[in-house]
């Protein structure tokens, strides 16, 4: 029953290998100490924004861990209407306040564009505010949209912002050669939250958070009072300097059985796989006139929706509301509803690598069934 927190044994040293092993998979830079296991991207998230939010504090002369929000102008982060739920939580709790998350607006591939966000911040700065974060995505939840990094980093670092990227569900998709020119620009990054019980199919619960500047994250959370001292530690400390947790589960080793089961080259294959078969999905849904794409199919998830013939936009909605439930309660197959901008959409997300074409098929046939079973 050890506790990963810290100390000289096998789990700690082999969540450093991990993490860095996970930060070599996706192509991130990889500082020693620069990362940590977590719960998921929700906690994640939360320890990158932290450390984002503790810099730029700083940067405006005051120390968060001291003197708290107060006599800060606003601090301002930029969104997208694609960004996961969990940014808005983590802004909420470290008291940035949601009003001061900003919604870029997307264009229509619904990746967040560049302009748009220079404009926001360049307005946020002249009416007193202090921008200083930007969320990208590396898979978004709703499409699984990879934003382009490049044009958002050189922004970033023009504007003295922090880049965070929610990799939670797609930042493996970079070990597929197919779609891996979507990440280009990923590794400049301030901070990257993934999932490796996502795409990995490492059992739940395992996040990862890494960043760039370790001492960003040490100087967030260290406290190291005299009943936790190890003159032992070494150079880089405890992992309980590095985040939220004291008393840590040992997360390490089913990522490490998962990575050196598979291997890099197992793994890249797995994941071709799934994008090539959502690639297959996307083209079987523009080859049936019931049904309709909702978005390219960029990494492993296919937006799709019913076109019962006869209805308007709102009946459509309607329905697609009512479908990924009725599919589920069928009992054969399981796929999630989500809202797509105006429009409500299933969403077929492709992660078990043992997915097979037929199954493709049987997905598609189970929600024409359930469509004809709520429009008889
Ligand atoms: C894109 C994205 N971001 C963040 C999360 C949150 O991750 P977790 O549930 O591991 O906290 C998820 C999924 O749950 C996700 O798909």
């Amino acid at each position: 029953n050890p506790s990963s927190a810290g100390g000289d044994h096998a789990d700690v040293h082999l969540e450093r290998a991990v993490v860095r092993w996970i930060a070599e998979l996706v192509g991130f830079p990889h500082p020693a100490g620069g990362g940590l296991l977590t719960s998921g991207t929700s906690m994640a998230t939360i320890v990158c924004l932290a450390a984002a939010r503790n810099r730029a504090a700083r940067l405006a002369g005051r120390d968060v861990r001291e003197d708290g929000l107060a006599g800060l102008p606003p601090l301002v982060g930029y969104v997208t209407g694609e960004t996961h739920s969990c940014v808005r939580k983590a802004a909420e709790l470290l008291g940035l306040g949601s009003r001061h998350l900003r919604t870029v607006a997307t264009g229509p591939d619904g990746l967040l564009d560049a302009a748009e966000l220079r404009s926001a911040v360049e307005r946020d700065r002249a009416d007193g505010l202090l921008p200083f974060l930007v969320v990208a995505s590396a898979g978004t939840v709703g499409t699984g949209a990879v934003d382009a990094f490049g044009p958002i980093a050189d922004l970033c670092e023009e504007q003295g912002l922090w880049l965070h990227v929610d990799g939670a569900y797609g930042a493996f998709g970079r070990l597929d050669p197919a779609i891996a020119h979507r990440y280009a620009g990923l590794e400049r990054a301030d901070s990257l939250a993934l999932d490796p019980h996502k795409w990995l199919g490492v059992p739940v619960d395992c996040g990862c958070a890494l960043v760039r500047d370790t001492d960003e994250l040490r100087g967030t959370f260290s406290l190291v009072p005299s009943y936790l001292r190890d003159e032992a530690a070494g150079s880089l400390g405890w992992f309980s300097e590095y985040g939220t947790e004291q008393t840590r589960p040992f997360r390490a080793l089913k990522v490490w059985a998962t990575i050196a089961h598979r291997g890099r080259t197992g793994l890249a294959r797995d994941i071709a796989h799934c994008t090539a078969l959502a690639r297959r999905l996307g083209e079987l849904v523009e080859a049936d006139g019931e049904l309709e794409l909702l978005a390219e199919v960029q990494t492993s998830i296919v937006a799709f929706r019913h076109r019962a013939p006869g209805l308007d936009e709102a009946a459509l909605d309607a329905l697609n509301r009512e479908l990924p439930v009725a599919v589920q309660r069928r009992g054969r197959v399981f796929v999630t509803g989500a809202r797509l901008g105006e429009r409500e959409m299933l969403r077929a997300c492709l992660l078990n690598a043992a997915t097979t074409e037929e199954d493709l098929r049987l997905l598609l046939d189970e929600v024409k069934a359930a469509a004809r079973e709520l429009q008889p």
